[in-house]
This record gives structure tokens, sequence and C-alpha cells, in this order.
């Protein structure tokens, strides 16, 4: 007797949110089982009832608060910035693990910084490698969050940075620096959504747990990217740099700059047999999409 595989279904936190819209975009194309909620992660009543209603296999948590324009605003909205990113995010990994659901948590990397131990060009920072990065209260609220939530048996978390996507969206890192009057040139590790979303749902169904750099391997200066998007997309986009001093000036909280060790990632996806592309190609063949999409 051959028994069926009980179907997974994901329920998508953060609904009206970019990555979470992305989620739930590539998992309908898989013709998998999507539900979305912009339900409060904070509101445990209201949680609990929606987990028992839907009754997911699969919980993604990609809902968060970033602030708007920018994570400036969280410097001065520091309760409704811990309601969500520190409350509501453990409050949504508790009830999923009464309700023993399997929650995927949308984190960032910025929670690291170049050091003396991890220099620009030099060793790169491990998922285990405790966050030095408090520069912003965003940042702050997210190192602390995933050093508790990682203590949850049904938790994943993996760590995104500078996300950039196929289009010109308002979130895509590439569309806020060809926008910035001036732009640092720094090296960091970025996230092409194409490549790595497939890959949190691999992760999420196989049921992996524990934190993971989610990052194509390698880091990418913004001159790199900006050159990149100029042959492929935009031939007449020119950029002006300046300093980090300068930058400071301009911005309320600090920036994390920083590369992630991806190996961990790498090697997981291999057993899956899911490549990740290093990030310059990456940036390659996202550029000649977005061309091909249109986007100028
Ligand atoms: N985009 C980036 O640059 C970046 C980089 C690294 C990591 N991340 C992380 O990835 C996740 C998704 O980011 P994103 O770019 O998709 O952000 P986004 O477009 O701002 O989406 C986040 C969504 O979460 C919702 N949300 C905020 N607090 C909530 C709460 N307490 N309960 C329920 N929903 C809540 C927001 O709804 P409201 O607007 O109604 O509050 C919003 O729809 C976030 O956790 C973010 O920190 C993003």
């Amino acid at each position: 007797m051959v028994l069926a595989t009980p179907r997974h279904k994901f329920l998508v936190w953060g609904g009206n949110g970019w990555v979470a819209g992305h989620l739930k975009t590539i998992l309908e194309s898989q013709d998998k089982e999507v539900v979305a909620t912009t339900v409060r992660m904070e509101d445990r009543e209201s949680v609990l009832k929606l987990l028992d209603e839907v009754k997911p296999t699969h919980v993604l948590n990609a809902a968060g608060c970033t602030g708007r324009p920018n994570v400036d605003w969280c410097e001065d909205n520091r309760e409704a910035t811990i309601r969500s990113n520190v409350i509501g995010t453990l409050n949504l990994a508790d009830c999923c693990f009464l309700r023993n659901i399997h929650c995927t948590v949308f984190a960032t990397g910025c929670i690291y910084h170049y050091d003396d131990k991890h220099p620009i060009g030099g060793a790169s920072f491990k998922e285990e490698d405790p966050a030095n990065f408090d520069g912003s209260f965003y940042s702050a609220t997210k190192s602390k969050v995933e050093e508790i939530m990682i203590h949850y048996p049904n938790v994943l978390i993996l760590r995104l940075r500078m996300p950039v996507s196929d289009d010109l969206h308002g979130r895509n890192f590439v569309t806020k620096i060809t926008k910035y009057d001036r732009v640092v040139d720094i090296p960091n590790s970025n996230t092409i959504l194409t490549d790595l979303l497939p890959a949190s749902i691999i992760l999420a169904e196989n049921n992996e747990l524990g934190v993971y750099n989610f990052t194509n391997p390698g880091a990418i200066s913004h001159n790199e990217v900006l050159a990149l998007f100029k042959k492929h997309v935009r031939p007449s986009f020119e950029w002006k740099n300046f300093s980090v001093e300068e930058q400071s000036k301009v911005i309320k909280a600090g920036r994390s700059n920083c590369e992630l060790d991806s190996t961990k990632l790498v090697n997981k996806l291999k057993e899956y047999n899911y490549t990740v592309p290093e990030i310059h190609e990456a940036y390659e063949q996202c550029f000649i999409r977005m061309a091909k999409n249109g986007e100028k």
C-alpha cells in the first residue's frame, strides 16, 4: 500500500508586503496551496485562531517593521518597531510551536558590519558569529530577536541582505541606489530574490531548521552593481559617489555593510540539487531578465 504524502499548506505572513507577494506568486506558480494574511503577529488570540482555521503545515513569516521611507523611521518609532520585530515575531514563532507548525522567518543579515576580524575582502561572517552591528534600532531589534528565536525547534531563520528583484519595485535595493543623489561604494552580500526565494520553499518543505545566511555567494560593490545596471538596463545612467562620513550626515540611523559567508546555505542546497549563482553572475542574469521585462 502506498500512503499519500500529506499535502503541504503554506500560510504567508505580511500578506501585503513585497517579499510576501513574491513568495505567494512562486508558490502559486508551483501549484502549491497557499494563503496569505495581514493579521498582526503580536495579536496572539487572532494568530492562534487563524492557525486553527487555516491549519497550515508551514508558515512563511515575511512580516516585519522596516520603516517608511526607510529604517530611519524605526529610530523615532521604537515601540512600534519592537511590537512587530520582537513581540510579534516571537509570538508567531511561539504560536507555530504550540500548533506544531514549521515557521520560516525572513530575517536580515544587516546585523553585521565589517570589523578587524572581518575586513573588506577578508573573512566573511558565519551564521554563528555574534551580531556586531546595532547602529540602527531596526538592526538591533532583528539581532536580539534572532538570539531568542533560535531556541525554538520549529524555526528556520533566513538572513536576507539588500534584496533585489527582477523589476524596479521601490523596495528593490537597485531601485533605491539608482534614486539616491550619491551612493557609497562598499562591497556587500546581496540576495537576488529569483535565485533565493525558490530555495526558501525547498528548505521549508524539507523542514530544515536553524540559521542560514541567505545571500548569493560573494560580495559586490555599489559601483559594480550600477555598472552592470548601466550595461544591461539603462545605458544613459550616471551616478556620483560619496564617502561613508558624508553619507552619515544625511541619514539618521547607521547602515550595515558586510559580507556574509554563504557556504552553509550552498552546501545545504546541494543536497537538493539546487545551485545559487555567485553574486556578479547573478546580477548579470537579473539585469538581463529586467531588461527583457521592459524595465528601463
Ligand atoms: N527589503 C529589504 O531591504 C529587506 C532586507 C533584509 C531583510 N528584510 C526583511 O524581510 C521581511 C520582509 O521585508 P519586505 O521588504 O517585504 O517588507 P515590506 O514590504 O515592508 O513588508 C512587510 C510587511 O509586514 C507587515 N507587518 C509589519 N509589522 C507587522 C506585524 N506586527 N504583524 C503583521 N504584519 C506586519 C507590513 O504591514 P504594514 O505595512 O501594514 O505594517 C508589511 O506588509 C522583513 O522582516 C524585513 O525586515 C527586508
